[in-house]
């Protein structure tokens, strides 16, 4: 492995090396930043247990069935007793130094790749170290794929962490299929091209066979940036580079419906609801925003909008009642810090102005709660606010859906989330317009309850009809799909 001589460029360079397939190889291999599974620490004894979320025991079963294998970051630096296998699939761990955690993570994966692909509402920042090692990691990832994946195998690589992957991989390894997905927005090119490496990313996509987004407007983006900057031809969706055909589309992640209905019929989590409600003083109304701690959530907006509703007489404290749970998030970056101080700050001034004795009207957790209790906070919430200044699908908003058997509840939405293109039926808000997220929340609260069954209805035999099982079946199947041969003549060109 080489630099590339060219200090701006700065990617890997792979050269010519072929490997060959491994005598005993996976037949399908995800590559994703992080392993499905977390170390946690119970009495001193260190212990390995999934990742929660849909996805990874979506993946998981996709894996047990296909003799497959994942690669990823273990999370911390030691990884010492990290099992071989888990639930049946093997585990592959990259290993990252402190500095490339600073430089790789912290840097060109979360302050510049993460705000550039949200809009840039926190400025991204550019630094060339952080880009060399992006490219240096990715290498690894790329090679441990190339050295684990059987002849003629397939690798699906995970988000905008490792978009060199395909690239790489592809040298190394020209037998395989490639798949790669995108879980957060694909920016228009007005902010995409920003970045000094717009060449190099774009190539690195365009190593996979599938490239799939959360909505047809990213893939959109992509397809144009790709035939814009890069030697690509074609149309949005097939495009050809380098002699090879390339697929793009969208791909709407979802939750598993199935498990999230068990849990939100289960008389224990029920129970839980109604005990959470009973502590917070059985209030009329309980209002409720789940989200990572992320300055692109939106969360000081809405909390922002719940108090002038307090402060116009709107809501009252004796009878309303908001929960925001902020999970803990890439802590040791500045942006979330500061965002965490701000927030912090906004929740108590929403107290100190608005809670009588014994009635905080906004009650805050800085915390990872378990997904029980998160289910039963669905379960206990009247309206739910999902409002991001922009997001790839946000799940917590199907989540939310699908906990509500009954049809009651209402899911107040920012269009900017992908899923606001499949959640009609809720009532949808600009976020960056503090008017319209409190009129959003009036129209929730004064809505009909027939209006507000049929608004819920609709969005859960939406999100029904396609689980996070169908999500993984429909990317297999279209990177499965057998590539035709490239006529290069009669490729159409694409008008921008
Ligand atoms: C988003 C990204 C994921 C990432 C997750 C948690 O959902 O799309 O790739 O894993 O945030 O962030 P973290 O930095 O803790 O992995």
């Amino acid at each position: 492995m080489s630099q590339s001589p060219s200090g701006r460029a700065g990617v890997v360079d792979p050269g010519t090396e072929r490997l060959t397939p491994p005598l005993h190889g996976a037949d399908l291999v995800v590559v994703a930043n992080r392993l499905p599974v977390q170390q946690t620490s119970k009495e001193g004894d260190d212990e390995w247990r999934p990742s929660p979320g849909g996805l990874v025991t979506a993946l998981t079963s996709m894996l047990q069935n296909r003799n497959g294998l994942w690669i990823g970051w273990p999370g911390g630096s030691q990884h010492d007793e990290l099992p071989e296998t888990f639930e049946g699939i093997q585990l592959r761990p990259v290993d990252i130094s402190p500095e490339e955690y600073e430089s790789f993570y912290l840097g060109f994966s979360n302050a510049t790749l993460w705000p550039l692909y949200h809009d840039a509402i926190r400025a991204p920042t550019f630094h060339r170290h952080w880009w060399h090692t992006y490219a240096e990691v990715n290498m690894r990832y790329a090679r441990a794929a190339a050295e684990a994946v059987a002849e003629n195998g397939t690798v699906w690589v995970h988000d905008y962490q490792l978009q060199l992957v395909p690239q790489y991989l592809r040298k190394l390894r020209p037998d395989v299929r490639i798949g790669f997905f995108l879980h957060i927005p694909f920016p228009p090119s007005e902010l995409f091209m920003q970045l000094p490496w717009r060449r190099e990313i774009l190539a690195g996509l365009l190593g996979a066979d599938l490239i799939g987004f959360q909505v047809p407007s990213a893939a959109a983006n992509f397809s144009r940036l790709a035939r814009r900057i890069t030697s690509a031809t074609g149309t949005a969706t097939d495009l050809v580079y380098e002699g090879r055909q390339i697929q793009v589309g969208a791909f709407p992640i979802s939750v598993d419906c199935k498990q999230i209905t068990a849990m939100a019929l289960d008389p224990a989590i029920r129970a839980r609801a109604v005990e959470l409600r009973a502590t917070l003083g059985n209030p009329d109304l309980v209002l409720l925003g789940v989200d990572r701690l992320d300055y692109t959530k939106g969360i000081q907006q809405r909390i922002r909008a719940v108090a002038e509703l307090f402060a116009d007489g709107t809501l009252d404290p004796e009878h309303a009642v908001m929960v925001q749970v902020a999970v803990p998030s890439r802590e040791s970056d500045a942006h979330y810090e500061k965002e965490r101080h701000d927030l912090e700050q906004v929740v108590s001034e929403m107290n100190g102005e608005h809670g009588l004795v014994g009635k905080p009207v906004i009650h805050y957790l800085h915390q990872n709660l378990p997904f029980d209790e998160l289910v039963a906070l669905y379960l206990a919430a009247d309206i739910m606010l999902v409002t991001p200044f922009r997001d790839g699908m946000n799940l917590v908003a199907k989540e939310y859906v699908m906990c509500r058997t009954d049809l009651t509840g209402k899911l107040v939405l920012s269009e900017f989330a992908g899923a606001a293109s499949e959640l009609r039926g809720a009532f949808i808000i600009n976020p960056h317009d503090l008017e319209g997220i409190k009129e959003g929340i009036r129209s929730a609260l004064k809505v009909s309850k027939k209006e507000g069954k049929s608004r819920m209805s609709r969005m859960r035999r939406k999100t029904l009809r396609r689980d996070v099982f169908d999500w993984t079946n429909s990317f297999f199947a279209a990177l499965a799909r057998p590539v035709q041969p490239v006529d290069l003549e009669t490729v159409d060109q694409f008008d921008d």
